[in-house]
C-alpha cells in the first residue's frame, strides 16, 4: 500500500452524471491488480479528513483512471477538480478478484459478469485479463447508467442489457437476463464462474443464484469506508463461519468476497 500525490491527468464528463479522472500515477497504477480500489482524498473538501474509495478502472505503468458517479458532497467536490491539480491517494487497496486459474486459461471455465451501474468500473480490468471472455450483464435505472458497452464488447463479451424502465435492453433488473440465460445453461452449472459489482441488493439477488445453483460467484462489496486500511471498522461486513458469523473489514479482506461466505442480514 503507497500513498502517493498523483497529478490529474484527464478529467472529463464520460457518460451523463459519470466522469471520467485520469491520474498520473507511476507508484500505485502499475500495482494494480483487477478489482483493487484507491482511496482518495478529495481537493478542496472542507472535511476532507475522510477520503472517498472508487474502484480502479484502468490501471498501467503511467497510472490509473476512476469512473466515479456524482451522488453526494464528495464526489460533488471531485467534479471541480483541473487538469494538473494534485490529488492524494491510497492504493492499490484491499483484495480483488482471484488469480486467473488454470481452468479460465484452458476455456473449462466459461466468465459471466455481472455490474449494476459504476459497478463496471471494478469489472473492467477483470475483463481485460480474462483469457476466455462470456457473457456480460450490465444493468442500470436507465440508458444513461448503462457504461462502456462498445468496450466490453471489442474484448470479446456478448453483453446484455437490461434498464428498469426499458430505456435500452431488456426491461427490467439485471437478474431478469440473468435469469434467463442461466435457464439455458441447465446442467453446466459447475463450468461457470461470476465476477459481480454493483449495488448491495443487486449482489445479493446475484450471490442467492450462485449459491442456491452451485455456481461460484465472487461479489465485489460496496461499504461505506472511513480508514479503507483496516483501522476503524466502519466498513465491517458478515461472513459466515462454521457455526455462525463474523465480522471481516470490507476494506482489507475484501471488497470481492466468494457469494457463500457473505452473511446477508439487510
Ligand atoms: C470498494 C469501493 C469501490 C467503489 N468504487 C466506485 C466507483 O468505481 N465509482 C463510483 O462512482 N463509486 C464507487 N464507490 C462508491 C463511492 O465511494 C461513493 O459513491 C462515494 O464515497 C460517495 O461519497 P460522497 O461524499 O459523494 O457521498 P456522501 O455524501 O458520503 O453520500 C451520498 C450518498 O451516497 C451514499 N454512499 C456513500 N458512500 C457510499 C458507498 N461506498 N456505497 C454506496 N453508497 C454510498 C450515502 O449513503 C448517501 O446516500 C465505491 C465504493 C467502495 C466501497
Ligand atoms: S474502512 Fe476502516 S476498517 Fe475498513
Amino acid at each position: 500500500m503507497i500513498q502517493e500525490n498523483t497529478t490529474v491527468a484527464e478529467h472529463h464528463v464520460f457518460q451523463g452524471d459519470y466522469r471520467l479522472l485520469r491520474l498520473s500515477s507511476p507508484a500505485i497504477g502499475p500495482l494494480v491488480r483487477p478489482g483493487q480500489f484507491v482511496h482518495l482524498r478529495v481537493p478542496r473538501l472542507a472535511d476532507a479528513i475522510l477520503r472517498r474509495p472508487f474502484s480502479v478502472f484502468k490501471a498501467d505503468a503511467e497510472g490509473l483512471s476512476i469512473l466515479y458517479k456524482s451522488v453526494g458532497k464528495g464526489t460533488a467536490a471531485l467534479c471541480s477538480v483541473r487538469e494538473g491539480e494534485a490529488v492524494n491517494l491510497i492504493g492499490p487497496l484491499g483484495n480483488g478478484f482471484p488469480p486467473i486459474t488454470e481452468k479460465a486459461k484452458s476455456g473449462e471455465m466459461k466468465p459471466v459478469l455481472v455490474a449494476g451501474g459504476y459497478g463496471i468500473a471494478a469489472l473492467y480490468l477483470q475483463a481485460a485479463k480474462l483469457p476466455v471472455k462470456g457473457v456480460a450483464f450490465f444493468g442500470g435505472r436507465s440508458a444513461a447508467d448503462i457504461l462502456c458497452v462498445d468496450e466490453f464488447k471489442a474484448l470479446g463479451w456478448d453483453v446484455r442489457i437490461t434498464t428498469d424502465d426499458g430505456s435500452l435492453g431488456q426491461k427490467g433488473l439485471v437478474t431478469v437476463a440473468l435469469d434467463s440465460w442461466l435457464a439455458e445453461q441447465k446442467g453446466k452449472f459447475q463450468t461457470l464462474e461470476i465476477f459481480a459489482c454493483g449495488p448491495n441488493a443487486m449482489l445479493k439477488a446475484v450471490g442467492d443464484r450462485a449459491v442456491q445453483n452451485g455456481i461460484t460467484a465472487w461479489l465485489s462489496m460496496d461499504r461505506n469506508m472511513a480508514c479503507g486500511v483496516g483501522a476503524c471498522l466502519a466498513c465491517v461486513i458478515k461472513r459466515k463461519t462454521a457455526d455462525g458469523w463474523e465480522w471481516v473489514r470490507c476494506c482489507k479482506t475484501g471488497p470481492v468476497f466468494k457469494a457463500r461466505e457473505i452473511f446477508w442480514d439487510e
